[in-house]
């Protein structure tokens, strides 16, 4: 009697990051290469509760997808998967009912596109026996376990062409400019250090006004008669906490900065906040690579029955590294990184200085 076909799910959770297409694609022509039968579940875990709502996916399917911005599976921000309130199986929680559906399904395992929220999901249903495999997402970079999430590159490119046209419209004006990373500054540092910025301030070293008031006058004295300030979402001032504009949304620091500064300095001060923008378009030829690298490990660790594992990027090598070590931790510029040392050297202030 001929074996039944393999068959593997994929979902895309929580934000839309650039490369989730590329990664959807790069686990379909794996899994088919190994005649492996692809479910592509729709909008994040929500796709496996209720009456479940998912789509087999064939090469075919993935026609045209590398350079394609956000997620054909679509995506939910947590729905139903918030922490788990007991150790409890209770037929309602839906972490139960999660792990019944990859059952039900028949899933020899299931590939979990997502951030660090996504990658907690999938920690828990692999305690309660899911076999899952994640794929790192997110532009904030902000995910342990591995150098680098794929989408960030993207964002990257995104955050410095701005700075590049904030520069040419700044002539008189000082610019700050808010940027994505949630609680981390790694879009900031290096998009601030790739577009020339003169002040980054970022959620890992807090800073004061007057340092970056005393950077503005300074260059005001050498005849430059604006600054770029960049600054993460997530940056605070020392003594003080983040700043929201709505709850759970960053983003108010940019505002108080420029306000701030033109009290200090009694010059204007224009604030752009970068936002969405950062997510959007085609992913990077960096961020199509890492992607299909990703996807086709988290077909191979399937093949090779590794589960509860995410794949990563360490050093030059895709290897696979523990959920819960992806989950352990906030992955944070240390403040006395060579980029910091770097920047520091070219004179680019972080608002810390004595
Ligand atoms: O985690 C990705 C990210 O874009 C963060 O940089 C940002 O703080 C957050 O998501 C924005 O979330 P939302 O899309 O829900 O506004």
């Amino acid at each position: 009697m001929a074996s039944k076909k393999q068959r593997i799910g994929v979902l895309t959770s929580g934000g839309d990051a650039p490369g989730l297409n590329a990664v959807i694609r790069a686990v379909v022509k794996s899994a088919s290469s190994l005649g492996w039968e692809v479910i592509g579940i729709h909008d994040g875990f929500e796709g496996l509760l209720g009456t479940k709502s998912y789509r087999v996916l064939t090469n075919a399917d993935v026609q045209g997808l590398l350079p394609r911005g956000g997620t054909i599976l679509r995506t939910t921000n947590k729905g139903h998967f918030g922490p788990r309130r007991s150790d409890e199986l209770s037929e309602t929680d839906p972490y139960v009912r999660a792990v019944k559906a990859i059952e039900e399904m028949g899933l020899r395992a299931l590939i979990t596109i997502g951030g660090e929220g996504t990658q907690r999901i999938a920690l828990e249903l692999h305690k309660l026996g899911a076999p899952v495999i994640g794929v790192p997402k997110t532009i904030d970079n902000d995910l342990a376990g591995t150098d680098r999430t794929f989408g960030f590159d993207t964002a990257l490119q995104v955050a410095t062409d701005a700075i590049d046209r904030l520069h040419t419209t700044a002539a008189s004006h000082n610019r700050v400019m808010v940027v994505m990373g949630r609680h981390t500054g790694w879009i900031a540092l290096h998009a601030g250090l790739a577009g020339g910025a003169d002040v980054i301030l970022i959620p890992e070293i807090p800073f004061t006004i007057e340092r970056v008031t005393d950077k503005v006058h300074a260059r005001d004295a050498q005849g430059s008669a604006f600054s770029i300030i960049v600054v993460a979402e997530g940056a605070r001032p020392r003594g003080g906490s983040e700043m929201y504009i709505a709850e759970g949304r960053l983003g108010g620091i940019g505002h108080w900065v420029g306000e701030q500064l033109e009290r200090l300095t009694g010059k204007d001060v224009r604030v752009v906040v970068l936002g969405h923008l950062q997510r959007g378009g085609s992913p990077s030829p960096y961020d199509r690579l890492l992607s299909t690298r990703y996807g086709a490990a988290a077909v191979q660790a399937a093949a090779r029955g590794i589960y509860g594992e995410m794949v990563a990027l360490r050093g030059q090598d895709i290897v696979t590294v523990p959920l819960a070590e992806a989950c352990g931790y906030l992955n944070r510029v240390r403040p006395h990184s060579d980029l910091v040392l770097c920047a520091r050297s070219l004179g680019i202030v972080f608002g810390d200085e004595l």
